[in-house]
């Protein structure tokens, strides 16, 4: 659901996030996949949540930071200045009249995340000068790369287009590449500190550690293993040795 190409999930279908069950709309998720992500970095315990507040919900959370960035509910008074904030919410809404109980909700926070997100636009990179027609944005160095990541495995190649495909070097797809765990886990396997990955959702065998393939943009110059030296969501990776 929500998966209707070119509509960022507002296809009238709904979207689904980790808050609903698998194949049911989460009716709080927004009108945007890009929505519907912004609400759950702060709810992951992995990310930006922690382990120390594992016994509240995710929706909780969400709202708790909402009224504590607008100077309301129980959180009163945690932050020090609120004024700049329900100004700016005053002038981003247009509701010049509205308090901050009304405006900084946890709805008009992912909202906004979202149209920030929306506007980042990858228009000035190297890759896509040199796709353009100008062949000195890339060095030899990193066109002798470009061709290992687009030539198949019998061609001679690294084959890792047959993954990270088309513009923004996704396929959307899940799939198992046997990276090692690093960071946390998710508190599967018989350690506890394995991620399962897809089949958390989908609990099909086959969608075990597997991981949906990520963009490249702004990452396409790096070699494979300099991944795991850059990587920002080390819980991501999966264990498959051992
Ligand atoms: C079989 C599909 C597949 C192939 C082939 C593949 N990748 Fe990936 N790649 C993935 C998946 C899936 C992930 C995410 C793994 C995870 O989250 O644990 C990933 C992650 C990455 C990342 C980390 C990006 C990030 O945002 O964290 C980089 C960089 C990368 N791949 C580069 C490459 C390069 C270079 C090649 C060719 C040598 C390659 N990949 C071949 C599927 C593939």
């Amino acid at each position: 659901m929500g998966k209707t190409p070119g509509k960022n999930g507002n296809d009238g279908l709904g979207i689904r996030t980790p808050d609903s069950s698998y194949g049911i709309a989460d009716p709080k998720a927004g009108g945007t996949l890009t929505q519907a992500q912004a609400r759950f970095p702060i709810t992951s315990n992995e990310e930006m949540k922690g382990f120390n507040h594992l016994t509240k919900d995710n929706q909780t959370i969400r709202e708790y930071l909402a009224k504590r960035l607008g100077g309301y509910g129980e959180a009163q008074g945690e932050l020090n200045d609120h004024s700049f904030w329900l100004d700016k919410f005053k002038e981003a809404f247009r509701q010049p009249e509205a308090n901050a109980e009304q405006l900084i909700t946890e709805q008009n926070i992912s909202f906004a995340l979202a149209q920030y997100e929306l506007s980042q636009v990858f228009t000035n990179n190297p890759w896509l000068s040199y796709i353009k027609g100008d062949t000195t944005a890339l060095n030899d160095s990193a066109k002798r790369g470009a061709i290992l990541f687009y030539q198949s495995k019998d061609e001679g190649g690294a084959g890792c287009v047959s993954c990270h495909s088309g513009d923004f070097f996704t396929d959307e797809q899940f799939h198992n590449i046997a990276a090692p765990q690093l960071g946390h886990g998710k508190g599967d396997g018989a350690s506890g500190h394995e991620d399962y990955g897809r089949y958390r959702e989908t609990k099909q065998e086959s969608d075990k550690f597997a991981f949906r393939t990520p963009k490249l943009i702004k990452r396409c110059s790096y070699r494979p293993m300099d991944a795991f030296r850059r990587i920002r969501k080390p819980n991501r990776f999966s264990k498959t040795f051992g």
